[in-house]
């Protein structure tokens, strides 16, 4: 979900829906907002985008006293309706909550509250917190809202971030979290709150990460951190080095389509200052020394949608490049089948955002189990790389669109730099190959750039195949993931069944599948080193293509041997195979994208999806 609060001399509804706007990729499926209004709490709330809720705004326009929240919603407890909506409200109108998680022992409470006299009007966890405040609140003689907010958090139980302001003290926002995100964004004479800095970098880009288990008071000239208890609490501000403007969709008709665009820049930052002249990586910010990096023993790899894809393509690179043994897990199963762990286990937390909540589990499952973890995400301030032993950022800047792009090709480059680097810490045997990589990484930009300059015909034959039921992709090696993330990508944008299998499972099942003009994607390995794997791809072409698949090749440029049997030939530059997939995926997603938009579909906001996921 999406949060927002604001304290100061702006108009406070405009700076809130400015705000939710810039989250908007972190639910969409119904937004609200709460102002004081000639000392009054108004509130109001739609079901839908946030257009629905501008559209009431306009229609019954109100000033506001300069204090107000605001909440783009994924819905989790009740349906997305206008009741289910956030902001909540105490029966007595007086206080206004908004929140993001789970309340898991809601229930009871609930029970309680009603045993009380308290009548509900949604079925929403969220509610519950609105009435403990506001019972509490009273129970204090009205004095202290962030008092209140303490001793509500006290009891509740889960994962939440909460927001609340209430008519008694109208310069006053409070909030508090417990595992899940919430930023504090400082101006001068006003004060910000957000789940992710995007939603005030227009502002200010100086920031307050806040920690675990902590409130804050936000008025317009201070922001006061303490813990539950109400002593003061440790925080730490940072600055944001993304600009607002990089935020905007700057003339493209959606942020996906932009975010493909800027995917050569996002790979050259990433690569910045990272790769020296004479091929020595530098890789300080990660927080583990050489030495310890040296003890390690197996790494783990954990992560959610496409940034375990990403993970996936790493294990091929890590052990190749360090014989180091690697495992990767969908984050949400790994702490849940007591894996093993220990101090020589260096897990790798890959996240976009630095939030999803599985991932967030996971990390902290193995922080217990005393493994070095490495973060590697996109999101500065965000939770993951706070609670991991060290972090590799992406660089890729903000990604708006649902559907990961530009920050999937860079998670790799960072995979592809841990490796390398392990493996120059390490000293391994492989020294000409490592360095032929990086040379060749380095130039991974105008690769990229050369791609997006040939998918055009990708687009036209994305349209020719918006009618088909079901799209299959096959790969080998590294191009077995990129088949699974082309793969999602169009179930993602295009709601359509798509499936992915490793081309060499193809006869133990799938092959059944097969029928005339089927659509196959398949992704064709590079002739360098693995030219095995290549030869068995192309009979694997043959053989779909006898039972009367319509094949769509992925290939190298100048690969003749695919020729005969690609109804459809995409052709990719060549580089090393390891970094196949840096080129290989982006016709996957000009392919999902424009299928989506022939479909109508709206590609940065793909329905029942929410960019960071923040409830496990
Ligand atoms: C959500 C998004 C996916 C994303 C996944 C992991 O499900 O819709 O696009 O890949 O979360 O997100 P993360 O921020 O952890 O990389």
């Amino acid at each position: 979900c999406g949060i927002v609060g604001y304290v100061g001399p702006q108009p406070a509804l405009e700076v809130v829906v400015d705000g939710l706007a810039r989250l908007e990729y972190r639910g969409y499926d119904s937004a609200g907002i709460a102002v004081l209004s000639g000392g009054r709490l108004e509130t109001e709330k739609r079901a839908g985008k946030l257009a629905n809720l501008r559209a009431a705004l306009e229609q019954a326009p109100r000033s506001a006293d300069g204090i107000g929240i605001g909440h783009t919603r994924w819905a989790t407890h009740g349906a997305p309706n206008d009741v289910n909506a956030h902001p909540h409200t105490d029966g007595d109108n007086r206080v206004a909550v908004i929140h993001n998680g789970i309340i898991e022992n809601f229930a009871p409470l609930r029970l309680e509250l009603e045993e009380r006299g308290c009548k509900f009007t949604s079925e929403t966890d969220t509610e519950v917190a609105a009435h403990l405040l506001s019972q509490e609140l009273k129970a204090q003689g009205d004095a202290d809202l962030t008092a209140a907010m303490r001793a509500v958090c006290r009891r509740l139980e889960g994962a939440f971030t909460l927001v609340a302001m209430s008519v008694d003290d109208p310069e006053l926002v409070v909030a508090a979290r417990r595992n899940s995100p919430l930023v504090v964004g400082r101006g001068q004479g006003e004060n910000f709150l957000a789940s992710d800095v995007a939603a005030f970098i227009a502002h200010t880009r100086d920031a307050i990460e806040l920690g675990q288990d902590q409130v804050v008071e936000l008025r317009r000239d201070s922001v006061t951190v303490t813990d539950y208890d109400g002593n003061p609490a440790d925080v730490r501000e940072f600055h944001v080095d993304w600009d607002a403007s990089a935020a905007e969709k700057s003339g493209y008709d959606y942020f996906m389509l932009k975010e493909i665009v800027e995917q050569p820049q996002a790979v050259a930052d990433t690569l910045l200052g990272r790769v020296g002249v004479d091929g020595t990586l530098t890789l300080d910010e990660m927080r583990l020394a050489p030495s310890e990096l040296r003890e390690i023993e197996k790494i783990v790899i954990i992560a959610c949608g496409t940034s375990y894809h990403a993970g996936l393509i790493a294990k091929y690179a890590i052990e190749h490049w360090c014989r180091i043994p690697c495992e990767v897990e969908v984050a949400s199963e790994f702490r849940y089948r007591d894996p093993i762990l220990d101090r020589q286990t260096m897990v790798i937390a890959i996240s976009q955002s630095g939030e999803s909540m599985d991932t967030l589990m996971a990390v902290r499952y193995a922080r217990e189990q005393r493994a070095r973890v490495l973060a590697i995400c996109n999101v500065n301030g965000s939770t993951i790389p706070r609670e991991s032993d060290g972090v590799l950022y992406t660089h890729a800047g903000p990604e708006v669109g649902v559907a990961a792009t530009k920050t999937f090709l860079t998670q790799l480059v960072a995979c592809y730099l841990v490796g390398l680097y392990l493996a120059q810490v390490r000293g391994l045997k492989f020294g000409d190959e490592i360095n032929a990589v990086i040379e060749q990484l380095a130039n991974m930009p105008a690769q990229v750039e050369r791609v997006l300059g040939t998918v055009g015909p990708v687009r036209e034959l994305a349209h020719s195949l918006a009618d088909s039921g079901t799209v299959l992709f096959l790969g080998r090696h590294v191009g077995y993931p990129v088949a699974l993330e082309g793969a999602l990508k169009l179930k993602e944008l295009a709601y359509m069944h798509a499936e992915a299998f490793a081309a060499g499972e193809l006869k133990h099942g799938p092959i059944a599948l097969i029928e005339d003009g089927l659509p196959v994607v398949v992704v064709v390995p590079s002739r360098e080193g693995r030219g095995v794997l290549h030869d068995k791809i192309v009979s694997n072409i043959q053989e779909i293509r006898a039972r009367g698949a319509r094949t769509i090749v992925i290939a190298e440029e100048g690969d003749d041997t695919v020729r005969p049997f690609a109804d459809e030939l995409i052709e990719i530059p060549a580089v090393p195979t390891l970094l196949q997939p840096l080129v290989a995926t982006i016709p996957m997603q000009v392919f999902a994208c424009e299928l989506a938009l022939a479909k109508g579909n709206d590609v940065d906001q793909p329905r029942n999806l929410a960019k960071s996921v923040t409830v496990e």
